[in-house]
């Protein structure tokens, strides 16, 4: 049975800034996923609201938001068997300084002394995550 998925990657602004989108892009190629669209994008209130809605209410989530319009994103869809789950241990726990070495964030990442937690990328958590958030963000591609 196939289990070809795909997943929405995000480089955040801090990552974009720091001039890290070709390494995070590395990293997915050399693990094997495809790249089945890749945007540089600034991101909007609206499109953020859409993508965080689950989140809505929790403390961190004013920051998050103004974090994630504080400069362009590298918007991801990356494609194979599993990659769901597989981009996920690529990326490393949510906060860089737990984050193992070997994952972009535990290789790439740390605290900057600063309120919101800046930890490089995002992806989708689970299928129904994937198809939401690529439909908000490549609604061509839904
Ligand atoms: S939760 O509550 O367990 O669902 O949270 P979690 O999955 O760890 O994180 C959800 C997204 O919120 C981001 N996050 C933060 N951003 C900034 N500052 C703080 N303190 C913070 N805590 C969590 C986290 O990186 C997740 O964003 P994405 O874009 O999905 O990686």
């Amino acid at each position: 049975m196939s289990t070809v998925q795909r997943s929405l990657v995000l480089v955040k602004p801090d990552g974009v800034r720091r001039g890290l989108s070709g390494e995070v892009l590395r990293r997915i190629e050399a693990k094997g996923y495809t790249l089945a669209a890749v945007e540089l994008r600034t991101a909007t209130p609206e499109l953020l609201a859409a993508h965080y809605a689950e989140h809505e209410g929790k403390p961190f989530y004013g920051p998050l938001v103004e974090f994630m319009l504080s400069g362009p994103v590298l918007a991801v869809v990356i494609e194979g068997e599993r990659c769901i789950e597989g981009f996920r241990s690529l990326a490393g726990a949510t906060d860089p300084t737990k984050a193992a070495p070997g994952t972009i964030r535990g290789d790439l990442g740390r605290d900057w002394g600063v309120a919101v937690q800046q930890n490089i990328v995002h992806g989708s958590d689970s299928e129904e995550s994937a198809a939401r958030e690529i439909g908000i963000w490549f609604p061509q591609l839904a």
